[in-house]
């Protein structure tokens, strides 16, 4: 056989190129697309900088000889793996494509992922994985689901080393839904994505339930109800458009700071419309969300779990230019009281911006934990018990801005000096008391108003007693457990500077091979 020329070697490779990237071909793209899908590639095209993938391992493939399988090639064996830029950042990224063999998940398929993974903690990226997926393939039976644990170990060893972002852009079921949820943000598109353990077929013939797919694992279920996902998307686009926006926020990873953004924004502005925004009746509600915007850099919150437990506010923002995590209870939602559900999100949140360097601010008015036979049933204890331990166990900066009430077990559960805040601010209606001022009175002055001629004039007075008393930021402030009072309108200025006076911030704690959260 004649030797062949470069120039027919190039060609070869260019055909084998062209036979990869064109995934599952014509008719199966077709059919993605008339499922209101975009392919793998296309997907990846859109996420990173234009131009900027490099793929890897696009001629892996698979070894299995089951039901005929050796005869049968996958391009990329279903799945699209490399690294690129997202503004100029590195990112690794797999992207499952269901146009081949459904996307299906087989020994090659997920080595090729957890080499993305390894590459990515080795190298210090974040990884995004675009889960669409008919999950493990079945002819290859335990090398499937080897294939899973492998990438759930690499899960774990990356969680807080490397960011890690997952996209839900077609089926993900059975247990292939833990790698998601071992990660750290989940973006979930609608009527797109699903994720759910045993599907509606299975959940008929187990229980009698009759659901649909979108019922119990669509992008709404799993935002709203379940705390699953934190990012519901309306369309794939918007979804690449919401990943592209939270990784401004993030390093790279563990040992880096987030990035810092130059901004022309006075980090001392004074917004007077501060002083109004929340009402001095500790009953009357207001939109947290407006005192956060007013407080931080124009246009820079982005709220991370909007639809779930929604007595609790997370998200990032930036003041000055400098990266925050933000924790506010939501006084339009159940009183912006604590529950099981607030506390798993706040807890996860507060977690992550530890490990990723993220200095974490509180607005804290609290009326404290919801009562109920439900959440005490439902373990209020121990669920209520991750938030004391992740601001105890955060060592990143911790600001806490008192703006109205701050009661009982709820004040230390959102972050009091006790746990570990470095500044304590207060506006001058906070409240920190162990309850509000009509409970303390009935409690500490129930003998004087029973035996009270007239019970209702002596319990206003009693009232009003303690609230001239306790119902106020000196007192906490006396001991130092608020280190300034503030007028709202200075908040902006004040959390800058705490923020500087925070940066150089380290802190060692005994060395242990790790603490035991409660679960
Ligand atoms: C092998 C698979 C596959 C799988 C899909 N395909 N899923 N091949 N293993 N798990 C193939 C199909 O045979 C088909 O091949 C092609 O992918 C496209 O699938 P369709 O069925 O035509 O697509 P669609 O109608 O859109 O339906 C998608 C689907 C369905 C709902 C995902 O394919 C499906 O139910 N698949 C099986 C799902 C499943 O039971 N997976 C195992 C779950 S258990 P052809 O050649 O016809 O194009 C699991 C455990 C993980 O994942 C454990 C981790 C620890």
């Amino acid at each position: 056989m004649s030797e062949k020329s470069i120039d027919q070697l190039c060609e070869e490779l260019l055909a084998k190129r062209e036979r990869a990237q064109s995934g599952g071909g014509g008719k199966a793209v077709e059919k993605q697309h008339a499922s209101g899908k975009l392919t793998a590639r296309e997907r990846i095209a859109k996420l990173l900088d234009e131009g900027s993938f490099v793929e890897i391992d696009e001629f892996v493939e698979h070894r299995c000889t089951n039901f005929g399988m050796e005869t049968k090639v996958f391009p990329g064996d279903g799945v699209v793996t490399g690294y690129g830029t997202i503004d100029g950042r590195i990112v690794y990224v797999y992207s499952q494509d269901f146009t081949v063999i459904g996307g299906s998940l087989g020994e090659a398929h997920a080595k090729k992922i957890c080499k993305v993974m390894d590459l990515a903690v080795k190298n210090g990226a974040p990884v995004i994985g675009i889960n669409d997926s008919g999950g493990a393939r079945i002819q290859e039976a335990v090398d499937a689901l080897s294939g899973y644990g492998n990438i759930f170990f690499r899960n774990v060893l990356a969680s807080g080393v490397v960011p890690q972002i997952s996209i839900i852009a077609g089926p993900c079921a059975g247990g292939a839904v833990y790698s998601p949820a071992l990660t750290d943000f989940t973006f979930m598109v609608d009527k797109v994505g699903i994720m759910h353990i045993t599907g509606p077929a299975v959940i008929k013939a187990v229980t009698g339930e009759e659901v649909t797919s979108e019922q119990i694992g669509g992008a709404l279920t799993h935002n709203s109800k379940s705390g699953v996902a934190q990012f519901y998307c309306a369309t794939e686009d918007d979804c690449l458009r919401q990943v592209r926006r939270l990784l401004g926020y993030l390093p790279s990873n563990n040992l880096e700071d987030a990035p810092w953004e130059e901004t022309d924004e006075d980090p001392f502005s004074v917004n007077p419309a501060l002083r109004t925004l929340v009402p001095t009746n500790p009953n009357k509600g207001y939109n947290v969300i407006d005192v956060i915007s007013g407080v931080v850099d124009k246009e820079s919150f982005l709220e991370v779990q909007p639809l779930w437990a929604r007595n609790i506010v997370t998200g990032f923002a930036r003041v000055g230019g400098i990266a925050i995590g933000i924790i506010a209870n939501q006084a339009n939602y159940m009183a912006g009281c604590l529950d099981i559900d607030a506390s798993d999100k706040a807890s996860k949140f507060i977690r992550f911006c530890d490990a990723f360097n993220i200095p974490v601010v509180t607005f804290e008015d609290v009326p404290g934990y919801l009562p109920g036979r439900a959440q005490e049933e439902g373990g209020i204890i121990r669920h209520g018990a991750k938030m004391l331990y992740a601001y105890s166990e955060a060592t990143v900066p911790l600001v806490t801005i008192i703006l109205r009430k701050a009661y009982g077990g709820s004040y230390l559960g959102m972050c009091s000096k006790d746990l570990g805040a470095d500044v304590v601010l207060a506006w001058p209606q906070a409240e920190i008391a162990v309850m509000g001022a009509e409970g303390a009175a009935n409690i500490v002055f129930r003998k004087e108003i029973e035996s009270a001629t007239d019970q209702v004039a002596v319990r206003k007075q009693k009232i009003d007693e303690y609230k001239e008393a306790f119902a106020n930021p000196y007192v906490a402030a006396a001991r130092g457990f608020v280190d300034r009072v503030i007028l709202p309108e200075e908040t902006r200025g004040a959390l800058y500077q705490a923020l500087l006076l925070t940066e150089g911030k380290k802190e060692q704690r005994p060395k242990r091979k790790h603490g035991i959260m409660p679960q």
